[in-house]
């Protein structure tokens, strides 16, 4: 994968991969000029608008609007707000209306929402007709900041999360900022979990800029969302599929993240919140395994507390269904988990030294 690289150009990046690149548009005001961006791209006149029933009264119109002007017929398929509806379910619902307003293998689907929407629009783009171009427009910051980079889509089963999916790369990614000022603010601020875990993977420098973090600086957020999607890019450019252990970087936290979302029966926590707990945790672990400072990792709190994340499990909280619930994670192999560390801020790395005693005293910490 020679060619793996990101460019920057204004406010735009573009993402590099092996056999593809697509660009980012960051900026605001940017859902007025999609049809503009669109009509660049594609000549086919149909395509598909997907949200979900949050979403679409606030910005779907305006959405249209713009499709509309620039030739294009839209069909606004909708799906309550909800990763209960991440389902194939509801895969076949959409598919099926698409179908209905005649769209074929020159169409293409628009993804108007959170991750929810960005993953399950991306799974039909990618099974449609055998694959159509997909254009996100990812409206939570987890979604322009993660989510919408890297091509992985799908949906949940009954038995889990994301357990069926595909890998199809967007053709184009829109983050219009002026959407985030209707998101919720706890929300808004799970989306920095993500955050805060790729400056402690990659990027000491923008940890810094964390700790000194004052809200509301619109071309500050624009920068920190650049480059957390330069950071996420690099990664998945250096193993798409997952395959060389470099991807895994970036579940830094998830482990015990996730087995915390499980346990909290996915209502509990938000996943920027089970995330936040994780992170805590694999600090405490890295200290022991990997010699991580005890000051990095209260730095590592504080910053998590400055986006009022949670950083201690309530008090009656059962950690036992923590610690079954992570030994349910296919990732755990005879007794060891491949699990990743932190040094230092800025840099982790995956270490097979990590016993299921570590992780427990880990979660009996928080
Ligand atoms: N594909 C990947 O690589 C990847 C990575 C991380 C997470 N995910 C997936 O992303 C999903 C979580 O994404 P999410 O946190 O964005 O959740 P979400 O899509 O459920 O959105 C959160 C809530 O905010 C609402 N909302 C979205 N944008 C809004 C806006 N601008 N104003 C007001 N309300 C708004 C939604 O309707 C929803 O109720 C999970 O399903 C997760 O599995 C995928
Ligand atoms: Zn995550």
């Amino acid at each position: 994968m020679g060619s793996d690289t990101i460019e920057k150009r204004g406010s735009s990046t573009t993402v590099s991969l092996d056999k593809q690149r697509y660009r980012v548009l960051i900026g605001t005001g940017l859902l007025k000029q999609i049809g503009t961006h669109a009509r660049k791209r594609f000549a086919r006149k149909t395509c598909a608008m997907i949200s979900d029933n949050n979403v679409a009264p606030l910005f779907a119109r305006r959405l249209e609007k713009s499709l509309v002007a620039a030739g294009f017929r839209p069909t606004l398929i909708t799906i309550p707000a909800d990763e209960k509806s991440k389902t194939l379910e509801q895969v076949g619902r959409i598919c099926d209306g698409m179908i209905a307003a005649g769209l074929d293998r020159q169409s293409f689907v628009i993804g108007l929402g959170g991750g929810v929407i960005g993953d399950i629009s991306g799974f039909v783009a990618a099974i449609y007709h055998r694959g159509i171009p997909h254009i996100q427009i990812p409206t939570t910051l987890l979604a322009m900041v993660d989510s919408s980079i890297g091509g992985k889509t799908g949906v949940n089963t009954r038995d889990g999360k994301n357990l069926i999916g595909a890998i199809h790369h967007p053709a184009l990614v829109i983050d219009d900022v002026d959407v985030l000022k209707t998101l919720p603010r706890h929300e808004f601020n799970q989306g920095f979990a993500e955050i805060i875990k790729h400056a402690i993977i990659a990027d000491a420098k923008m940890f810094r800029a964390l700790q000194r973090w004052e809200a509301g600086e619109v071309p500050a957020l624009q920068r920190l969302i650049k480059r957390n999607i330069e950071i996420k890019a690099k990664i998945v450019a250096k193993d798409e599929r997952d395959r060389t252990g470099e991807r895994a970087l970036l579940n830094f936290g998830h482990t015990v993240g996730h087995a915390i979302e499980r346990a909290g029966d996915y209502r509990k926590f938000l996943h920027g919140e089970a995330l936040s707990l994780g992170i805590v945790a694999a600090c405490g672990i890295s200290i022991k395994k990997a010699g991580l400072s005890p000051d990095q990792r209260d730095s590592i709190v504080n910053v998590l507390r400055r986006f009022q994340l949670p950083t201690r499990l309530p008090r009656n909280f059962r950690r036992k269904r923590i610690l079954e619930a992570v030994k349910f994670d296919k990732k755990f192999e005879a007794g060891k988990v491949r699990f990743i560390v932190t040094p230092q801020i800025g840099t982790a790395h995956v270490s097979r030294e990590v016993t299921m005693k570590d992780v427990r005293e880990a979660i009996d910490g928080l």
